[in-house]
């Protein structure tokens, strides 16, 4: 087992009627003068936003808001945000919404102290980590932003979508009421179901094979999500399952399937320049590229995939060819994404053929004009990611 830091400092509120603790939570965190962030119309409809305010109210706490946020959230709408919380003294974030609510929001909060202009984060161009405290009221369970220390953010300008992760950018706290998901459409349930399996699988598949506690939960972690995400394509208001897929999302994504063991991440960076430049939907996008990727991959241990179909997919063990058991896992994966509606290959993602060019052109962004590379388990460069491209398309 690798050494490893393991610091998930963000104080989680779950369950029904978790929304009434608002106002105290931000109130504990220092919160005098919020900016409260949210996305397009989910949340008011739902009457969320209305009691926020009141909770906030409550407490005596002053707020300014400012909604509008996109899925895979615009820099532009930052950089507006950052002028709001300097121009209004805001001194705490609170974000409504889901992982693009919560990616923007700590976007600002590192913004806001900063001098220059806040896409030097994403660019690595800048490395600050002065931020303003943020909380969360999450109301998709996908992305684990609620605990990690992730931001992803898109330019609108150039189609680049870029991450940006300290330890600050932790929520103070995270509000999770599995009833508030109950309205999710079951492309969005299937998309977050998806991205927190993606989130544990990309800390599973690594070469090291000697951390037998963390393979454990991110095995129970992935079959729970599996089962959950089937019920809950046919029973969008089952609580129990609401339950699981929230609290499962944040567990993929706060460190604790990763203790121990190398992650790799390559198709979270292959998708990311799939969703920058036709503007899909994250989990979907994994779930185009994940088959591909793995048969790219699965010879650099083979072991790992034929124990993944066994114990997760519940493949039969064939003994004598390893390598025909980890294609059957990878298969089954394949068509359990299928069975939630989301596409496995690149064509029916975006609904028509992708071109040489525009895969050349995702494979330059994401090797950062050849001079970089992705993934862990196997080592990608700019022509390996071409290939995968192809072999998703
Ligand atoms: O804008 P509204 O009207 O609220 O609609 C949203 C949005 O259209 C809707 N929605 C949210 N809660 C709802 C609801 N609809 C009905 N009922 C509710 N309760 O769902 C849509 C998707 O929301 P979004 O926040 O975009 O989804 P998600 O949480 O999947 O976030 C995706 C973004 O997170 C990034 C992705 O790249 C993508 O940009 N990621 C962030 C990570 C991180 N910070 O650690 C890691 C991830 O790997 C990921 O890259
Ligand atoms: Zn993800």
């Amino acid at each position: 087992m690798k050494d490893f830091k393991y610091y998930a400092p963000t104080e989680v509120v779950f369950g029904k009627n978790s929304e009434d603790q608002i106002g105290k939570m931000a109130k504990k965190y220092g919160a005098k003068r919020v900016l409260l962030h949210y996305g397009g119309q989910s949340a008011e409809r739902s009457g969320l936003l209305k009691k926020v305010r009141e909770q906030l109210t409550a407490e005596g706490i002053a707020f300014v808001e400012l909604g509008g946020v996109v899925p895979n959230p615009r820099v532009s709408l930052v950089r507006k945000g950052v002028e709001i919380c300097r121009k209004e003294n805001i001194d705490f974030i609170l974000a409504v919404g889901g992982g693009s609510v919560i990616d923007s929001a700590k976007a600002m909060s590192v913004g806001v102290p900063y001098q220059g202009d806040v896409w030097d984060f994403y660019i690595r161009k800048a490395f600050d980590k002065a931020c303003l405290p943020i909380g969360c009221v999450l109301t998709i369970p996908a992305a684990g932003s609620e605990m990690s220390n992730g931001s992803v953010i898109t330019n609108d300008e150039n189609g680049l979508k870029k991450d940006y992760c300290i330890n600050e950018f932790r929520c103070k706290f995270a509000i999770m009421n599995p009833e508030r998901t109950y309205t999710l459409p079951a492309w969005q349930t299937a998309c977050g179901a998806v991205d927190m399996m993606m989130h544990t699988m990309e800390r599973y598949f690594s070469k090291d094979d000697d951390m037998d506690i963390t393979d454990n939960i991110a095995e129970a972690l992935l079959k729970t999500v599996m089962n959950s995400a089937s019920i809950l394509m046919r029973e969008p208001e089952n609580y129990r399952h609401r339950a699981q897929i929230m609290w499962a999302g944040s567990v993929a994504h706060n460190d604790l399937t990763g203790c121990g063991t190398s992650d790799d991440w390559a198709t979270h960076n292959l998708e990311h320049e799939l969703s920058g430049m036709f503007d899909v939907s994250h989990g979907a996008g994994l779930a185009a590229m994940w088959g591909s990727w793995a048969r790219y991959v699965m010879h650099e241990n083979i072991t790992r995939f034929a124990r993944f179909a066994v114990n997760v997919m519940g493949v039969p063990n064939d003994f004598n060819n390893p390598e025909a058991t980890a294609l059957a896992g990878i298969r089954a994966t394949e068509k359990f994404f299928a069975s939630l509606g989301m596409p496995t290959d690149i064509h029916t993602l975006i609904g028509k053929e992708i071109s040489d060019a525009e895969i050349d052109e995702m494979a330059d962004k994401c090797s950062n004009g050849g001079t970089s590379t992705i993934g862990g388990l196997k080592v990608l460069a700019k022509k390996d990611m071409i290939e995968i491209y192809k072999m998703a398309r």
